[in-house]
């Protein structure tokens, strides 16, 4: 074989031998495989680690406005960033490490931090008047945390959170497992997806957070300009044949996900609280806001060939369908080289114990709409977050929340800090299990979860993701406590 292109340049007897090799195995060197700066254009800024010690992953993040390339010939003005990127920087820490962030609040107006799927103590959960008061312009406060599990999670403010997250603040957080883990045999070519939308004048300059009114608290607002890792249509690079494995969050203020390339499937492997206990083929990827979804994928088509991923509308309600079409979120470019025979992709299940619903204690937690004068108004079980009484829980505790949803649009049903099983029809915990945050509760429907409450009391808040609702008063308050109280 080597003596066979014997006498050819240097250059090509290394390409020959490339393709020969990532034809024959599915382990090739990932730098060998995808094209030459395949995932360049949407590559996220990173956060700087600033301690030496491998366990301590210590970052800075500044709140502060900024004017953003967004792409496509758009440019975002003023809009809200973390350290003057949309996404903020992506925070990369092994499962274990202490991660601490020194935030710095630049805005005019007062935020936080909230670390979305963390397992953090209470006074790291970043939400005022539960577990830190606000940070004022000018002032800083430093996160500091474990973190116990592996998995895509992010970060947001949790004061006018729906304004805020709308505007720009929003980053990734990806805790990956040590290495010598089960997803060492997972593709290498790996991928944070944030997908989030912004509404922009003509100018750049941001709508206000309150455009259209009541009926746009009532839907949830949308950014008209859909960004992928805040890039407006960014092209990927993609070796036919060779999977990558797409680390999605949704991090728009209202808007579902629903994702679909044409003539391909996604092996859904994971999700907010990482890997599920098996895998699911699915034609179609559904994230809803603040969801996360771990896929692989793997692109196919003739050498050269363009794909498109695209956004398809999701029944979330009225408005979300009618007279909406689909969008092209993100080009995929097929090297010119021809297809990689596809890797058979290993069982990389977690071994996750189902949780036992029959001691549980229910809670039902009703989601409507509220009787207003004028100013709209959600809330649950007949009030809205300002006046609702906090649930009280103990330590050990397991609940089963029966969430119902009588509105004609459906909600995000998320939690603070533990995660939770859904419950199927027959009350046990729904196939294939996983830890998840984050749940849909469809239009006029009903899901039911239990989540075991551990040793970290406080005042947890659950609401509704789209963020618009959760400040018009979708909010609720769980009240740990130690037993005995
Ligand atoms: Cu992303 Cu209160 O949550
Ligand atoms: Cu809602």
């Amino acid at each position: 074989m080597t003596r066979g292109v014997f006498g050819l340049g240097a250059l090509s007897i290394v390409v020959l031998a490339a393709s020969a090799l990532a034809a024959c195995s599915g382990d090739a060197a990932p730098g060998d495989v995808q094209p030459p700066g395949w995932d360049e254009a949407l590559r996220l800024t990173e956060a700087v680690d600033l301690d030496p010690d491998p366990a301590v992953v210590h970052v800075e993040l500044v709140a502060q406005t900024s004017t953003v390339e967004l792409g496509a010939g758009k440019v975002g003005r003023g809009l809200w960033t973390f350290s003057g990127s949309v996404p903020g920087p992506l925070i990369r820490a092994r499962r274990g490490d202490r991660v601490r962030v020194d935030f710095v609040n630049q805005l005019p107006t007062p935020t936080t931090i909230h670390w979305h799927g963390v397992r953090v103590p209470i006074e790291m959960d970043g939400t005022p008047g539960a577990s830190q008061p606000e940070v004022e312009p000018g002032e800083r406060f430093t996160y500091d945390f474990v973190v116990p599990d592996a998995g895509l999670y992010w970060y947001h403010p949790h004061v006018d959170s729906a304004a805020s997250v709308g505007f720009g603040l929003y980053g990734a957080l990806l805790v990956s497992e040590p290495p010598g883990s089960v997803e060492d045999q997972l593709p290498a070519d790996e991928l944070v997806l944030v997908l989030s939308d912004v509404s922009l004048r003509a100018d750049g300059t941001l709508l206000p957070a309150d455009a259209g009114g009541e009926l746009g608290t009532l839907f949830g607002r949308e950014g008209e300009t859909i960004l992928v890792n805040g890039k407006v249509r960014p092209t990927l690079g993609a070796r036919a044949g060779r999977a990558q494995r797409w680390r999605i969050v949704n991090a728009a203020r209202s808007r579902y996900f629903q994702l679909e390339l044409a003539g391909h499937t996604f092996t859904r492997i994971g999700g907010d609280g990482g890997r599920m206990n098996s895998a699911v083929v699915e034609p179609r990827i559904l994230v809803i806001p603040g969801e996360r979804a771990d896929v692989l994928v793997t692109p196919t088509g003739n050498p050269g060939e363009i794909l498109k991923l695209r956004w398809i509308p999701y029944d979330r309600g009225y408005g979300s369908t009618e007279y909406r079409e689909a969008e092209d979120v993100l080009t995929i470019a097929l090297d010119a080289r021809p297809a990689v025979a596809p890797a058979v992709i290993p069982n990389v299940g977690a071994a996750i114990a189902p949780l036992d619903p029959a001691g549980a204690i229910p809670v039902s937690l009703h989601l409507e709409q509220l009787s207003t004068d004028g100013k709209l108004v959600l809330g649950i079980n007949g009030l809205p977050s300002w006046d609702a009484p906090p649930i009280e829980a103990r330590i050990g505790d397991t609940l089963r929340f029966d969430v119902t949803n009588g509105m004609d649009w459906a909600h995000p049903f998320h939690l603070h800090g533990f995660f939770f099983q859904v419950l199927d029809e027959g009350g046990a915990p729904r196939a294939p299990i996983e830890w998840k945050d984050t749940v849909d509760v469809p239009k006029l429907g009903q899901i039911s979860v239990v989540a075991r409450f551990d040793e970290r009391p406080g005042m947890w808040m659950f609401h509704c993701h789209i963020l618009d609702h959760a400040d018009a008063g979708m909010m609720g308050m769980v009240h740990l406590q130690h037993p005995g109280h």
